[in-house]
């Protein structure tokens, strides 16, 4: 009955994961990639006026302009950087679709797509349900997990149509700054290969500024479809809100499918999102705490031998198990039953990472105190 390519897709190895804790009582989660934060008050008040005021129908497939103005604006302020509300920005419902609808609208069958591991679950599974193949440019720790321009000068032998980037990056945080961004640039540049940038993650940058792809030139504008959203950095990740910026005909052939598919995000939704915009305040309160939760678990993690460099931005460690030569799928088993702490092992995000784990800080500061405590005794016995 089931379509092979998706028969044979694997499942979600955080999802499978999760169905374990679910039900567990007293587990301190640090594994999905959700704030802790509930949304704005402002955004949820507004959702609550809409609601009041009769706001239920659909809006237009690409969004509500004000939305789509609200962003505009918003990029050209903080970034210098121009897109036309019209026909350059589209309203998606979260990143997520974002990324579906961009790879759908760009690869046919054979196409090949850089994913840069470790790397965001959702990646090569979307890659593969296009009907793409997925290039794997593996990264390695001991350069903070980011791309080495000669292996991606390799991979763009094979004419990949797309790359998606991801910055900061989940699993490892790693954040690239506007030089690494150039030098990665100057190698795509006398390529066609095309730039998915995921910068749902942009806001959570503790050491640099976000810096857009897109933001690069006149060229990587053209060449970029640039994914962002109010899941992360808003804490909106129920409102399902994401964006996609890019030239006008991607957009439109992404409009067209999303048209099709979805119609368009929930109104309530896109209402909401357009007050987030001026909750710029606390978006800068959210970003603290986690720095400040971020460099509480460096300390702790480095401290019990859970080694790891400094992650620049999201709101992930990604330490690694060496030192107790013990699986991550194991590791998280027995951490999950024996302690009840749940993290996520590293295999779920690339082959090669199986002596990682992924743990989220998005959790309150007690329960990342709390969590350590359990951790530092989990170790003891192993
Ligand atoms: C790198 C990355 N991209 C996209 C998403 C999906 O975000 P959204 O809630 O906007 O669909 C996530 C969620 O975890 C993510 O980590």
């Amino acid at each position: 009955m089931i379509a092979k390519h998706i028969e044979k897709l694997a499942p979600s190895g955080i999802r499978q994961f999760f169905d374990l804790v679910l039900g567990m009582p007293e587990v301190i989660s640090l594994g999905v990639g959700e704030p802790d934060f509930i949304s704005p008050w402002r955004a949820r008040e507004r959702a609550i006026t809409a609601l009041e005021e009769g706001m239920t129908s659909y809006t237009s497939n690409k969004g509500l302009l004000v939305l789509r103005q609200s962003i505009a604006n918003f990029f050209e302020k903080k970034h210098s950087l121009r897109y036309d509300p019209e026909e350059e920005i589209l309203i998606t419902v979260g990143v997520s679709e974002g990324l579906d609808l961009a790879l759908r609208a760009i690869i046919e069958p054979a196409d090949t797509v850089i994913v840069v591991s470790p790397h965001f679950v959702a990646y090569p599974a979307l890659t593969e349900i296009a009907g793409g193949k997925v290039l794997y440019l593996m990264t390695d720790p001991k350069e903070g997990f980011k791309i080495d321009v000669q292996k991606l000068k390799e991979l763009l032998k094979e004419d990949p149509k797309a790359i998606i980037l991801n910055n900061p990056a989940n699993p490892t945080g790693t954040a690239y700054n506007a030089d690494e961004l150039k030098k990665i640039w100057k190698v795509l540049a006398p390529k066609r290969t095309l730039i998915i940038s995921d910068e749902v993650y942009d806001e959570l940058n503790y050491e640099g500024k976000p810096v857009p792809f897109s933001s690069l030139g006149k060229e990587a504008k053209e060449r970029t479809i640039m994914l962002n959203g109010f899941s992360k950095a808003y804490a909106m990740t129920g409102s399902r809100i994401g964006y996609a910026c890019g030239n006008k005909e991607i957009i439109a052939a992404m409009t067209k499918i999303h048209s099709f598919s979805m119609m368009c995000a929930s109104i309530i939704s896109q209402v909401a999102a357009c007050e987030a915009l001026k909750a710029q305040k606390e978006v800068v309160q959210m970003r603290m705490e986690y720095k400040r939760r971020r460099d509480f678990m460096v300390k702790e993690l480095n401290r019990l031998g859970l080694y790891l460099e400094k992650p620049q931005g999201a709101f992930y460690c990604f330490p690694t198990l060496r030192k107790f030569k013990i699986d991550s799928l194991e590791f998280a088993k027995r951490l999950l039953f024996e302690e009840k702490v749940a993290v996520v092992p590293g295999g779920a995000f690339g082959e090669g990472f199986s002596s990682y784990i992924r743990i989220s800080y998005a959790n309150s500061f007690d329960n990342l105190k709390e969590a350590i405590v359990r951790i530092e005794r989990f170790l003891k016995k192993l």
